[in-house]
């Protein structure tokens, strides 16, 4: 079976050599999926994308066009399908739900103790010679309230790691996980959740009822110098507000691995063009904002697990079976 792979990195390429089914036919394409690129598609059976890949209703008419039947996301999030227009067309989507939670809540620790121990900073004062230690003050995780909005697969598995250093758990998601309430963590509603941590982290998904929680409402409420960190979906936080926060010192550190705009700037080297998204541009000006490109998954075992799980998705199609992660 025939399938397009699109916004395939060499690390993607070298992932489904190593790891995929070899009866399934790859064709790699560097470029992500889009209305212009989804006319290359005619003769596959099926395309395999990725988060910042569109998949619109034009661009599932195509498609659906062009002869594609199955639509395998290397990914657990799906806020860039059109789910609804997907079932009218019959074109079937299938997802990897969990390929290494761990991975991206190793991450989201890395993002908050690099930004309070200001790692990234000493880095490059040591190797200037430079031993000084003014200005990467920190403060003890031990003891401080972390809230967690989402405490599904990632939100749960950074939680077990917070716990660890010793910190109180505030949590907020629409379903209560109950071996998270045995281990300790505490459920509270969202208002208490922004009123009373020291450092919030976010690891639900992206739809209209979460859509810019971080606004300037959500923000007035959290207490002055808190530490923001998202790993879940850009559109969660509207940019604008959080840039006002860092100016008003509401935030005093912020830790992003994704950003609205992101599918313009993310997974390509641009370091020798301009960049024109000026919110973007004004975000890297702040000495307390990390930022890194969408890498929170990125781990080898990741990467093993989302080619084997899209392998058997892919396979599933073909057989004319369901794989148990369709949307
Ligand atoms: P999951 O489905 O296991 O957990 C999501 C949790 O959010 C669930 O417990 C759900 O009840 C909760 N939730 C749903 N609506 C909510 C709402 N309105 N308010 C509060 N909670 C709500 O998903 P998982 O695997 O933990 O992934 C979380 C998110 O992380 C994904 O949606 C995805 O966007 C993002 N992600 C980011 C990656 C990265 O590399 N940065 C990699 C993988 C996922």
């Amino acid at each position: 079976m025939k399938v397009a792979v699109f916004s395939a990195k060499k690390y993607d390429q070298t992932s489904f050599a190593d790891w995929a089914d070899p009866s399934l036919e790859f064709s790699f394409f560097d470029g992500p999926l889009d209305p212009q690129s989804a006319k290359l598609t005619q003769g596959y059976a099926a395309v395999c994308v990725f988060v910042n890949d569109d998949l619109s209703a034009p661009v599932l008419t195509e498609l659906k066009a062009a002869g594609v039947g199955m639509i395998a996301l290397r990914c657990a999030g799906f806020n860039n399908v059109d789910v609804a227009a997907a079932k009218e067309l019959d074109l079937r989507v299938a997802r990897v739900p969990a390929y290494s939670p761990e991975a991206v809540a190793e991450h989201t620790v890395a993002m908050i103790l690099c930004l309070n121990r200001k790692l990234h900073k000493a880095y490059n004062r040591v190797r200037d010679d430079n031993f000084a230690l003014d200005g990467l003050l920190g403060f003890n995780l031990h003891g401080k309230t972390a809230g967690l909005v989402g405490t599904g697969r990632i939100g749960a598995a950074t939680a077990k790691i917070l716990l660890g250093f010793g910190m109180e758990l505030l949590c907020y998601d629409i379903q209560v996980n109950d071996e998270l309430v045995k281990a300790g963590v505490r459920y509270v509603p969202l208002e208490e959740l922004w009123t009373k941590s020291d450092l919030i982290s976010l690891h639900c998904p992206l739809n209209p009822q979460t859509q810019h929680m971080i606004n300037a409402d959500s923000l007035a409420l959290m207490k002055d110098g808190v530490m923001l960190i998202n790993t879940s979906r850009g559109g969660l936080i509207d940019t604008k507000a959080v840039i006002k926060a860092l100016k008003s010192r509401k935030i005093g550190h912020l830790g992003l691995d994704v950003y609205e705009q992101e599918a313009d700037l993310f997974f390509q080297d641009l370091s020798g063009q301009l960049i024109e998204d000026e919110v973007f541009k004004r975000l890297l000006t702040f000495p307390n904002v990390l930022i890194t490109g969408h890498q929170a998954f990125f781990t080898q075992e990741a990467l093993q697990q989302i080619c084997q799980v899209t392998s058997d998705n892919l396979l599933a199609f073909k057989a004319n079976r369901l794989s148990g992660n369709e949307l």
